[in-house]
């Protein structure tokens, strides 16, 4: 029997840290579902893409982590372990990483499991909400010659609109985005009555109050992806229309990932990142 079957949330941390055990390398460890491991399975085969493919156009190739996590995630049902999105990352050509997490625990158990994989290559950690870190990240991220990658994995709507627009404005970058649906919006915007600390933190995630409107409409999750989809262009990103569901085994959706891009042909490495699932079946959309 592993230390995770039975295993009830209440032995999760706040930051999602398991508080039974530590990883077989000592550290903290990160409590998923199985459905991290699909996350990871799109983000790998982007990665793979993004890194290869724009390799002999673009010298410096960064992947920065909004919400890094410590780098290692262990499935609850099955107590397996498995590499978080930093460490996939850093099996691909990028040239430089950014990584920002909130936790202090987690950034020092990332730093541990980073350095002896960087090989040489650049690399910063910075510790802080990553809406009001952006000052640093951009001080560590040099624009000539560069393209980026951000993947922007919270739990649920840590992500602001204003954050998304100022790499809009300041990056050359391609986002990967996590659309807490089943996660957060549907469960929350089911409620009658939700508090202003709610209110205000999903005006910040779409940017504006127009989802209350469409919150009276009652209507299907796409309307809401759909409406953060219209932000995203209105601050000149093209979306595409492949995003992979993310479920949980009563395949009920989680969240949705999202790719915003500038470029067309980011557009077709998700679309060819989306052409075959996890379980190796083509994908119809
Ligand atoms: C879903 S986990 C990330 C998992 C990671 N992307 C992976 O796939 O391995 C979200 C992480 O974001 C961190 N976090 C939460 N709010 C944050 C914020 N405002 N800024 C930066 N990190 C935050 C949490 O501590 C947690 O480690």
């Amino acid at each position: 029997m592993n230390n995770c079957e039975g295993c009830d949330l209440d032995s999760r941390s706040e930051a999602g840290l398991c508080r039974v055990q530590l990883a077989s390398d000592g550290l903290p460890i990160m409590c998923v579902g199985a459905w991290a491991e699909n996350k990871h399975y799109y983000l790998n085969r982007y990665c793979d893409m993004f890194a290869v493919g724009t390799k002999n156009k673009w010298p410096r190739r960064y992947y920065i982590d909004l919400f890094s996590g410590p780098g290692l995630a262990i499935n609850r049902e099955t107590g397996q372990e498995a590499d978080g999105s930093p460490l996939i990352a850093l099996l691909r050509p990028f040239t430089d990483f950014v990584f920002v997490e909130a936790n202090p625990e987690s950034l020092e158990a990332l730093k541990m499991r980073v350095k002896p994989l960087l090989d040489g290559r650049h690399v910063n950690f910075i510790l802080g909400d990553a809406n009001d870190t952006l000052s640093d990240i951009v001080k560590n991220v040099r624009q000539q010659g560069s393209l980026s990658l951000v993947f922007a994995d919270p739990f649920t709507v840590q992500l602001k609109m204003r954050t998304v627009q100022w790499l809009a404005n300041h990056f050359r970058a391609d986002i990967l985005l996590h659309f807490p649906y089943g996660t957060y919006l549907r469960r929350v915007l089911t409620l009658t009555n939700l508090g202003e600390e709610t209110i205000t933190a999903i005006d910040e995630f779409f940017g504006d109050t127009e989802w209350h409107k469409l919150r009276s409409l009652r209507p299907n999750p796409h309307a809401y992806l759909e409406l953060y989809e219209d932000k995203l262009h209105e601050l000149g990103y093209m979306t595409g229309d492949n995003y992979p569901r993310m479920a949980n085994s009563r395949n009920a959706t989680l969240y949705y990932l999202v790719l915003a891009s500038k470029d067309e042909l980011a557009l077709k490495f998700w679309k060819s990142a989306n052409e075959i699932g996890p379980e190796g079946q083509r994908t119809l959309f």
